[in-house]
């Protein structure tokens, strides 16, 4: 039976009513549609609109529908139209005619737009929180790995050497981050439309603060066209989680590669890794490249919903409804790769060892040598020509700056003195890289104690 009932003289095609259902995704919001509905139904009786006992009955029907709904006594029913007439002819068959009054002063327009900002609250919560956990490992792991040398890369060349510990917590800085766009996505999503009817408002009293408050949101909506048609919030949540993917994704890519034969700076647990079915000697990094593809469904989502909107006149049309589908989908996908990675790179193992030697090959230090000549005197593009000259020199020889004799030094510049080994040790060299924000072990232990309380600040 349809709602629409006295309008119409035929019942809706029955494939027709499968296209135009969207009970499938829509009863995970049951919950959050009861919720509004008690809410609303409060509301209605405190304002005289439906009467006392009414109000009672109806309350009680939509907490045995959540009740049975949660025992499983209660089935979905999959040819409902959707979850709010699921509801509410639910309630009308097990009730009789007082559960015709709760949808008294409201629409399905504003009901929608009520439920999905409630249950993507919940998801948000629940995404942020990973989030935190995932920068807590990478604080803890930086604090451990504070004083552990690795090349820094640029171009995929080694470039200057590093900390693995501040590393890390360049993935700490871009997850910080997420969680601050999810925090003010958040703010505009915790607002409630309801009482903005199907378009136009409502006749009756409503206490729209009343409702918004005992749903614990932070306020009501302003304009009733808007209040039905607005999706930005799914767009900024599908934004924020866009972003979180292109980090996990990145973060991903390293992962992997330092797995290869050719880095081996980490190994992956064996209950976060895969082998192969044909070749015994492999051990694979699925879930790192797992998250790395499934990067492109959660951009995927975030264009379906642009693409929705765009063209749509206000106020609403049932383009919306494919909101659902897309921003679930965006949710489901990042909640399941954090919960695969954050353990994933809690128990990794760090090879300290390769990345020290990968450092100390590829003259990652040769910057360090120019800013020695500079420290004697020398103008910084002079040094570095002179030092360009020294490298050149140990590759076509087979060394390395560290093993190149003294003499070989000042025949390039007489500048270089006995010191000059030490200056160019890799533990010099990140040693004295303490600029605010700098690879030194020092400052890793520093922003690695002060991520802590900005996480939690
Ligand atoms: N299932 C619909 C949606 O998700 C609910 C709103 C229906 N409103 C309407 N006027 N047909 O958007």
């Amino acid at each position: 039976m349809k709602l629409w009932e006295g309008r119409f003289s035929k019942e809706i095609d029955k494939k027709t009513n499968d296209f135009n259902s969207s009970i499938s995704f829509d009863c995970r919001m049951a919950e959050q549609d009861i919720a509004g509905s008690l809410a609303h139904v409060a509301m209605l009786t405190a304002q005289g609109i439906v009467s006392a006992t009414d109000g009672e009955v109806i309350t009680d029907g939509l907490c045995g529908i959540l009740e049975d709904l949660q025992s499983g006594k209660l089935a979905i029913d999959p040819n409902a139209e959707d979850i709010h007439t699921f509801v509410e002819q639910t309630l009308t068959a097990r009730i009789g005619d007082a559960g015709k009054r709760l949808h008294t002063g409201r629409s399905r327009n504003d009901q929608v737009a009520l439920d999905v900002r409630l249950y993507l609250r919940e998801q948000v919560k629940a995404l942020r929180a990973q989030l935190v956990e995932l920068v807590e490992v990478l604080t803890n792991k930086a604090e451990q790995y504070a004083a552990t040398i690795m090349p820094g890369y640029t171009h995929m060349q080694r470039a200057q050497p590093i900390t693995f510990g501040h590393h890390l917590l360049a993935y700490g800085e871009m997850l910080l981050r997420d969680i601050g766009r999810l925090d003010d996505t958040y703010k505009r999503m915790n607002v409630s439309p309801l009482g903005s009817g199907a378009l136009a408002g409502t006749t009756y009293p409503l206490d729209r603060e009343a409702v918004a408050n005992s749903l614990q949101m932070a306020g009501v909506t302003h304009n009733s066209l808007d209040g039905v048609s607005d999706r930005d919030f799914c767009v900024e949540l599908a934004a924020a989680l866009s972003l979180v993917m292109v980090h996990l994704s990145r973060f991903s890519e390293e992962i992997i590669l330092w797995c290869s034969w050719e880095f081996r700076f980490v190994e992956l647990d064996d209950a976060f890794s895969t082998g192969s079915s044909i070749m015994p000697q492999k051990k694979n990094p699925d879930i790192a490249e797992l998250v790395r593809g499934k990067s492109g469904r959660v951009f995927g989502d975030l264009m379906t919903l642009l693409t929705a909107l765009k063209g749509l006149p206000l106020a609403y049309n049932k383009d919306m409804q494919e909101d659902k589908e897309a921003i679930f989908d965006a949710c489901d996908t990042v909640r399941m790769c954090l919960t695969a990675f954050i353990p994933m790179i809690d128990t990794m193992t760090v090879k300290a060892d390769n990345m020290r030697k990968a450092a100390a090959g590829g003259f990652i230090n040769a910057t360090d040598c120019a800013d020695y000549l500079v420290s004697k005197g020398l103008p910084f593009r002079d040094a570095y020509k002179a030092t360009g000259s020294l490298v050149a020199l140990c590759i076509a020889d087979g060394l390395t700056l560290e093993t190149l004799p003294l003499e070989r030094y000042q025949a390039v510049c007489e500048l270089f003195d006995e010191d000059v080994y030490d200056a160019i040790s890799l533990e010099r060299c990140v040693a004295e890289r303490k600029v605010i924000g700098g690879p030194s072990p020092e400052n890793v232990r520093k922003e690695a104690a002060a991520m802590k309380i900005r996480l939690h600040s």
